[in-house]
């Protein structure tokens, strides 16, 4: 089969929110955009065919009940994929994989109760407990020099009093895979201290170089016993818009307490192509699809990762063991920037921190030296000042445009 990953589409003018929020968050609109988390490939034809059948099949989109394919396709891919053995009970859909934090938060926690994160991590990890009135303890990864790893006698400590951790797994922003080991030893950490886990797990079918993803319910029977795991085709798959994901929990005790909070909230009810398009995707096809577009993003992660390497070697890229996000290292850069006269100097900005002024330097000189919209490593936590994060799920030729645009920008400043 032929896919089209090299195929330029123009999302200007379909709402894509990359293209229409740019204004809002830049002030401008000539940026080329690399951050919000879906790819520029076209979604893939047996997804497409799915809603179209759906459509010419039956002209009435009522409400939608779901069907033995989508929750036989669910059962067989973790078994398939993961070893994994879900029984139907054991799954429900969810909207969306951070509404299925937001549910989690709902059901097992009250306002004022604690919520574990480690930083740098996904944003809605803070987002969602604070809009919901938890207090967030941050138990932030170690930055080794190289790369982020899990700080497991911090987490000891600051687990301590939380009533539930989100885990991010594999990771978003640093593109990590957490061991068996390490995910045991938060297992047990965890199970020691009271704590339930929520593992986000959405990037897990987007495994690089060969690696195999370790569901975090899969390490232990207090793992199993003590979590709730979020999946969701959408991302791998680019329809994060079909708005389809699932939960799956094996303790039948949080299962009969958050499936039930999930239906008495109708939060169970998917629109009527949901489970149609997660069955096309989670099938032989899918698969083959999936597997092509991997292959073609380590491409893309290789050629910018040599091109930062040979020409702009104060840009670092941590190599991503999971996903299309990557961490770019910018701290032998900002070294540079603080030299220069930004518009972001301390004497200006007396109310910022050392950092969030760092951060602003770096953000001025992507958005308005290299012309590239990517998210600011602030955005994950202060542990992210000095990165940034570039999306690799575009057509080659993207990458190319960015590196030369980021080049130009590089050799103004440092050279
Ligand atoms: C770790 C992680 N969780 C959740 C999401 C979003 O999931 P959803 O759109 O299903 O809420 C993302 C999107 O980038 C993500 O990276």
């Amino acid at each position: 089969m032929n896919y089209t990953f090299d195929q330029k589409i123009d999302r200007r003018g379909s709402d894509s929110m990359k293209w229409k929020f740019m204004k809002q968050m830049w002030g401008r609109e000539d940026l080329l955009p690399m951050w919000v988390a879906d790819m520029d490939f076209p979604t893939p034809p047996f997804i497409l065919n799915a809603i179209e059948k759906r459509l010419h099949e039956h002209p009435v989109l009522g409400y939608t009940c779901s069907h033995d394919k989508y929750w036989d396709a669910i059962c067989q891919w973790n078994l398939s994929h993961y070893g994994q053995q879900v029984r139907r009970e054991e799954v429900n859909y969810v909207p969306g994989v951070v509404c299925g934090i937001f549910l989690a938060l709902q059901t097992f926690t009250e306002k004022g109760d604690k919520i574990l994160i480690q930083q740098p991590v996904y944003h809605p990890f803070h987002l969602v407990p604070e809009a919901t009135e938890r207090v967030i303890v941050d138990s932030p990864l170690k930055w080794t020099g190289e790369t982020f790893e899990m700080d497991l006698e911090q987490l000891r400590k600051d687990v301590k009093g939380c009533k539930l951790m989100i885990l991010c797994n594999p990771h978003n922003p640093a593109g990590l895979c957490w061991s068996h080991e390490t995910l045991m030893e938060v297992a047990e950490i965890c199970h020691e201290a009271g704590t339930l886990v929520v593992s986000d797990e959405i990037h897990c079918d987007m495994l690089l170089g060969g690696r195999k993803h370790i569901p975090f319910a899969s390490v232990s029977e207090k793992a199993r016993m003590n979590s709730i795991t979020l999946q969701a085709a959408s991302k791998t798959f680019n329809m994060p818009g079909v708005v389809a994901s699932q939960a799956i929990v094996y303790n039948p005790e949080l299962r009969e307490q958050y499936f039930n909070y999930i239906e008495g909230t109708d939060m169970d009810l998917g629109n009527a192509f949901a489970y149609d398009c997660v069955a096309a995707a989670y099938s032989e096809e899918g698969d083959a699809w999936r597997k092509a577009m991997l292959e073609y993003v380590e491409g893309n992660i290789k050629y910018m990762s040599e091109f930062l390497r040979e020409n702009c070697p104060k840009i670092k890229a941590i190599q991503p063991e999971a996903s299309f996000l990557v961490f770019l290292n910018n701290k032998a850069l900002l070294d540079v920037l603080k030299e220069k006269q930004t518009p972001y100097t301390k004497k200006e900005n007396e109310s910022l921190t050392d950092n969030q002024i760092a951060q602003r330097r770096l953000e001025h000189f992507y958005a308005n030296e290299a012309l590239l919209a990517l998210n600011s490593g602030s955005m994950f936590g202060d542990e992210g000042t000095g990165f940034m994060r570039i999306n690799m799920g575009c057509p080659r030729s993207t990458v190319e445009q960015a590196m030369q645009q980021l080049l130009e920008a590089y050799k103004r400043v440092v050279d």
